[in-house]
């Protein structure tokens, strides 16, 4: 039987899991309290499932795009629904007072998972009658071209919440990770965060320019990075393997651990100079291109990977 998929909020993230959930063969009900995100999403959806069958991403791109509906009421659109994904914005206020409406009107059966960035689910699930049910799925943008998912249940989320939560994200084509337990930023976004602060530092600090920054990642670190992680890329730098690299290496790298980034890296005057570095910021219409170019990136490395033997495309159990 079609399954139903209640996504909450149409912005970036909610039209982007709209499409994921509608290319896998779901029902979606796309719910936005403002009526112009509902018309901005659906505009986003039309021209964009086509493009992504131009890369191989969707079989039949009129028909993925017909199973979306697009819900002006809360109620009707999580009634039937068999997972919820809400993706309101990123305050704790908003994601207590919207998990309260969808426990009451989502059926007892569906799943309510949050697109949080940074809020573990405890701190907005606590005092719902249906918190075993909660749990975060953190995407990254946009999560029809990223495939990772963040499950991070809070210590009330039963186990047979996120067996569920990774069946479902395996049946989407989405590539979900486990977080054991909450924490901060969850999993993605502390390294991120590592990067991105030691990033403001050398930049800031003058020891390079953001463009030669970017292509040391570009170039460099990312180019073995979008197909093995960072463990399995050392594992191949030494050769005895991690244990090994760690005994050739781990001087160096504890020196660096003394010195970390301060962090005042992100306070206003960091912030000004690593800019003023960048250069004067780029309007919103050159940054919607930039967004469509970055998109048809990702369908053209999405499609390369999808197309490789399992032995090179995956990590090692
Ligand atoms: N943008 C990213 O890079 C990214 C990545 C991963 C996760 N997230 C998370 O996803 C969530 C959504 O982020 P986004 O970038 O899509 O935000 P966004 O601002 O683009 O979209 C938010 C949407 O929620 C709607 N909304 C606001 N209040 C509402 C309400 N009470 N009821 C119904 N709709 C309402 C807005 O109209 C808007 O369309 C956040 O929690 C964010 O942290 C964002």
């Amino acid at each position: 039987m079609e399954k139903t998929a209640a996504i909450i909020g149409a912005g970036l993230i909610g039209r982007s899991w709209a499409m994921v959930f509608a290319r896998a063969g779901w029902r979606v009900r796309l719910y936005d309290s403002v009526p112009a995100q509902l018309g901005a999403a659906e505009a986003f959806i039309a021209a964009s499932l086509p493009e992504q069958a131009e890369y191989g991403l969707v079989a039949d791109a009129a028909a993925a795009h017909a199973r979306i509906h697009y819900m002006p009421d809360l109620t009707d659109a999580v009634s039937n629904a068999d997972w919820v994904q809400e993706n309101l914005p990123e305050t704790f206020e908003q994601k207590r007072e919207v998990f309260v409406a969808l426990d009451r009107h989502a059926p007892p059966s569906a799943v309510l998972a949050s697109s949080t960035s940074a809020i573990p689910a405890s701190r907005f699930t606590e005092t719902l009658a249906g918190r075993a049910r909660c749990r975060v799925a953190h995407p990254v943008n946009p999560p029809h071209l990223v495939p990772v998912v963040e499950l991070c249940g809070a210590p009330w989320t039963t186990p047979a919440t996120i067996e569920r939560a990774l069946a479902v994200f395996t049946d989407i084509s989405q590539v979900p990770i486990v977080v054991r337990r909450e924490l901060d930023g969850f999993i993605l976004n502390r390294l991120q965060g590592a990067l991105l602060s030691e990033a403001m530092r050398l930049v800031g600090e003058g020891y390079v320019s953001p463009a030669d920054l970017d292509k040391t990642v570009r170039e460099g670190l990312g180019l073995r990075w979008s197909f093995m992680g960072p463990l399995a890329t050392i594992e191949l730098n030494a050769p005895g393997g991690v244990a090994h690299y760690c005994s050739r290496y781990g001087g160096f790298y504890r020196r660096l651990t003394e010195d970390p980034p301060a962090p005042e890296v992100w306070d206003s005057d960091n912030a000004a100079r690593v800019a003023a570095a960048l250069g004067p910021p780029a309007g919103p219409e050159a940054v919607a291109q930039r967004m469509r170019w970055r998109d048809r990136r990702l369908m053209a490395l999405v499609s390369h990977k999808r197309r490789q033997p399992d032995s090179e495309a995956k990590e090692k159990p």
